[in-house]
């Protein structure tokens, strides 16, 4: 007989400690390439200003990869700093998980080149594709590894070179995305800090709102497919913008809900980093205090999965966050989908 999970928590939902194993992020690390787009360059592209993708969607700058530089490329260069924080070797880790809805190749996955390149021989590796909202469904499944002993070290990853899949035409997308990548190195650290709750939704009912159609079984490449943009994002913004609102709210309220939070005992809220006003629009809704939030979409964009990675390494690294302190993470993207995770840092 399984014996009942023991916990601080009343919801068995919260698995803050489940048979003595406490799943901990022992390190993070991130990575963005080197240039710089901004807006004003992007005026020269399309019928914009700086001025209106500044107010209507708190993005200055986004950060595009070089030609020769992939999504897994991105994704070693975070891993192995996360390797490095964690104090482990890549040989340790036992599992690669890549959150990505831009791999390098249909096949083979990301995540298998991301462990030739970091050297994880023993390491087992896939990817996962829940769009930006990719990095909290690996979180959770890394984490389900680890409790259920499968695994003692996952190495989570989200990494993106969207600017493949941009239009540089459609002023309606081209001023929103960023390329970057970001990693956690989760491990068994019995009575530890760690990873409180995950909480993961979806609604395929809504998948029309935000596609990029070409490239699959449904409509593979042909020179038709590609003289028509299928290969690029396609978004009806106003409702993907209803519905991120919306599913963030509730993701947020249930992950803190299992673990009998408040909202104000949380130091640091990172939301997905879409949109400045879908941000200020969330924080309202939850009663987020502004110095709770934490925001960096002005500097990198939307870099989709790799979006609340990037932004839990910078506020570890400029002491935003402690060690104990709470933090909240909660996204959203194309599927629908949606998650929140509370840790205990
Ligand atoms: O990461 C996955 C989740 N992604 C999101 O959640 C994104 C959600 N959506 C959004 O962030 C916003 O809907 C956008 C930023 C994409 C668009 O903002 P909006 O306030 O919803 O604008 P809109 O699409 O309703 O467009 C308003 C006007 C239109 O012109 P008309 O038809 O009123 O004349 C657009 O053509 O703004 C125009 N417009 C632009 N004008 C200058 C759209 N894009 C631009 C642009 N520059 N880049």
């Amino acid at each position: 007989m399984i014996p009942a999970p023991s916990s601080r928590f009343k919801n068995p939902r919260a698995r803050y400690n489940f048979q003595g194993r406490t799943v901990s992020i022992t390190g993070v690390g991130s990575y963005l390439p080197a240039r710089v787009l901004t807006n004003h360059e992007i005026e020269k592209m399309v019928d914009t200003s700086d001025e209106w993708i500044m107010t209507r969607t708190g993005v200055k700058e986004r950060r595009i990869a070089a030609k020769d530089e992939f999504t897994s490329d991105l994704g070693a260069k975070a891993a192995g700093r996360a390797i490095k924080m964690a104090g482990v070797t890549a040989d340790q880790i036992d599992l690669i998980i890549v959150a990505t809805c831009t791999p390098d190749m249909l096949f083979p996955s990301t995540a298998c080149l991301v462990q030739q390149k970091i050297g994880a021989r023993r390491a087992a590796a896939f990817d996962l594709e829940a769009a930006c909202a990719g990095f909290i469904y690996g979180l959770e499944i890394g984490q389900q590894f680890i409790m259920s002993r499968t695994y003692d070290a996952v190495l989570v990853i989200g990494a993106e070179k969207i600017s493949t899949i941009t239009n540089w035409k459609d002023r309606n997308t081209c001023v929103l995305f960023g390329d970057g990548a970001g990693a956690v190195v989760l491990q068994n650290r019995p009575q530890s800090h760690g990873l409180l709750t995950a909480v993961m939704g979806a609604d395929g009912t809504k998948a029309e709102l935000l596609k990029v159609p070409g490239g699959g079984s449904r409509c593979p490449a042909t020179a038709e497919s590609v003289s028509t943009d299928q290969h690029y994002v396609q978004m009806e913004g106003k409702e993907t913008f209803k519905h991120a609102v919306q599913a963030m709210q509730t993701a947020a309220q249930e992950a803190l809900r299992r673990c009998e939070i408040d909202i104000t005992k949380i130091k640091c809220v990172i939301p997905h980093q879409a949109n400045r006003r879908i941000i200020d629009a969330v924080g309202v809704r939850l009663g987020v205090r502004p110095d709770q939030m934490f925001v960096n979409l002005d500097k990198y964009g939307n870099t989709s999965a790799a979006s609340v990675a990037i932004a839990l390494d910078e506020a570890v690294s400029s002491g935003r966050i402690q060690r104990g302190d709470l933090i909240l993470l909660v996204v959203f993207g194309a599927g629908l989908t949606w998650g929140a995770a509370v840790i205990e840092w």
